[in-house]
Parts: structure tokens; sequence; C-alpha cells
């Protein structure tokens, strides 16, 4: 008899003595990633920026920024190698419950229109087109646009 086995997925702080681990897998996610610096300076009381590892090896990350009642999803990753299995809903969820847990009321985030996945993972979760930021982000086309999407909270 075979029994499966359940691996050992865990979401923890991402510190800022970590920021430099994170980098391989920023790297390989997007055409144009953030530099360490840029990265490291989403530190600070107002970052929400979280780790996901899978068996102890990171795979994935997030940082959210809280502004009073208003939490903006800035960056999610899962390494390549290991997209498309549920990683990244799972680190989207736990973005979602961090927010729950601060009383937000309004979510925000800015993604390429061109990032069909990610769009229907935010879209999945209930998040809607709000506007677009046209030539937002670089693009081997040159620029392109970004949408603004938006999801709300409601609490009894
Ligand atoms: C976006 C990202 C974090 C999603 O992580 P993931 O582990 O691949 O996603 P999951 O396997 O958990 O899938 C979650 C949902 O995403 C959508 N999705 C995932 N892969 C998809 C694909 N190839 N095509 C269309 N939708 C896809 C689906 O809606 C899926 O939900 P479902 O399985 O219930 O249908 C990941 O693709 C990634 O790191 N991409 C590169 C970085 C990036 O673009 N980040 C977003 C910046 S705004």
């Amino acid at each position: 008899m075979t029994s499966a086995v359940k691996k050992t997925i865990e979401i923890t702080p991402l510190l800022l003595e970590e920021v430099d681990l994170i980098m391989p897998i920023e790297n390989s996610c997007h055409a144009y990633p953030s530099s360490l610096k840029n990265l490291s300076s989403s530190f600070s009381k107002r970052y929400y920026n979280f780790k996901m590892t899978l068996e102890g090896k990171l795979i994935g990350f997030y940082m959210a920024e809280l502004v009073l009642d208003e939490m903006t999803l800035h960056n999610i990753c899962v390494s390549p190698s290991l997209q498309g299995k549920g990683y990244g809903k799972k680190l989207f969820e736990h973005f979602l419950d961090s927010a729950r847990a601060h009383k937000v009321v309004q979510l925000w985030l800015e993604v390429r229109e061109s990032n069909a996945p990610a769009i229907a993972l935010y879209q999945n979760s209930g998040f809607d087109v709000a506007g677009t930021r046209r030539d937002y982000y670089p693009s081997a086309k040159g620029r392109e646009d970004a949408l603004l999407m938006g999801s709300m909270l409601f609490y009894d």
C-alpha cells in the first residue's frame, strides 16, 4: 500500500537580513526584476513581507504594505519550476488573511496586462480591474500597461 507523503509548507515573516535569499526567485520570476536595493527599501513597520518554504527550502514570497485601512500587494513570486501547483494561491490566501487580521478594508495591486496567470489568481479571489496605468512597466516592446486591481473586505 502506498501512502501520500504530505510536504511541509511554512509561511513565515521575511526579514530584511534574508532579502538576498529571495533575489534568485525575484530574478527568475520577472523579466524586469527589482534590485536588491529596491526590495531592501520595503522593510519597515508598515510592510508585511512573508516567505514560503517547502521542506525548508525557500520557494516563494510576497511583499505587501499597509497604510491606514488599505493594503497593497507589491510583489508575489513562486519559483518558476514550482508554479502551477497551488503555492501561489496559498501565498495569496495568506496575504488576504493577513489583511483581514489587520481589519483592512481596501486591497490594491498592480499587474502587467499580459500576466494572465496572476490576473486569473486575483480575479478568482474577488479582485476586479479598477483602472489602467498606461506604460507603467518596461517591456520588450517598450512599455506595457498595468492593470490596477482592487478588492474590498467586509466585516460583521
Ligand atoms: C503569479 C504566481 C505567484 C502564481 O503562483 P502559482 O503557484 O503559479 O499559482 P497557483 O498554482 O497557486 O495557481 C493559482 C491560480 O493562478 C491561476 N493560474 C496559475 N497558473 C496559470 C496559468 N498558467 N494560466 C492561467 N492561470 C493560471 C489560476 O487561476 C490558479 O487557480 P486554479 O488552479 O484554482 O485555477 C506565479 O505564477 C509567479 O510567481 N509568477 C511570476 C511572478 C509574477 O508575475 N507575480 C505577480 C506580479 S503582479
